[in-house]
């Protein structure tokens, strides 16, 4: 059955561009995204990952650590990351998990038949620190993700986490956000110094309370 949101993230163990690895054990107590694609060797990823890798500041400052999946063999993993250096302009140093068994791939519901019998779909998972699932998305093989909007979701599943807010449609860093309906009108004013703006009792704005 596919994973959903709130279900604990599965472990694994897994062979690695950075060698063997234990899924828990590389997470630590950060936040995590561990993305699939469809194979070594093909446009379409080799953007994807160059993508993430000229990220990298981005995800560390959200102390985020990201670990790709294929089922291509380590050898072939090691020779494309050359390839997706040399044509993104970029250094990939996540690890990206050689997934020949697809174990991992098993346990993340990561092939639809459907789709492609033996290829992994554009899945992606945001988990959190204690281990659940915080996001889910999946994108065909033909459509690169956009990974602006992977950063966007993870400030706004933090800002949900750190300061009981949400984020309304088409929220940018430094826009106004929400106030979660937990929370009361009248612990908001307390809770939030800068100021609410009750619209109506179900719909309240704050600045957003880290900036
Ligand atoms: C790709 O991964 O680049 C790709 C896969 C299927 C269709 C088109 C592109």
């Amino acid at each position: 059955m596919s994973l959903r949101l709130g279900d604990p993230a599965p472990n694994f163990r897994a062979n690695t561009t950075i060698g063997e690895i234990d899924f828990y054990e590389y997470l630590g107590n950060s936040w995590g995204v561990l993305f699939s694609h469809p194979a070594d060797f093909t446009p379409v990823c080799t953007t994807e990952l160059g993508r993430t890798a000229l990220l990298k500041d981005e995800f560390a400052k959200r102390n985020v650590k990201v670990l790709a999946v294929s089922v291509d063999p380590i050898e072939k993993h090691h020779g494309w990351v050359k390839d997706i250096n040399e044509t993104q302009n970029c250094e990939v140093d996540f690890p990206l998990v050689a997934d020949e068994h697809r174990e991992v791939a098993g346990l993340y519901d990561m092939i639809h038949p459907n789709a492609s019998a033996t290829a992994t779909v554009r899945s992606l998972f945001v988990i959190g620190p204690d281990k659940t699932i915080k996001l889910t998305i999946t994108y065909p093989a033909s459509t690169g993700r956009n990974f602006f909007e992977v950063l966007r979701v993870i400030d706004s599943l933090q800002l949900t986490a750190n300061h009981s807010v949400a984020t309304p449609a088409n929220w940018q860093e430094g826009e106004d956000v929400i106030v979660v309906p937990a929370v009361s009108t009248e612990d908001a004013i307390k809770k939030f110094p800068k100021g609410v703006k009750v619209v109506k009792p179900y719909l309240r704005y704050t600045p957003q309370p880290n900036k």
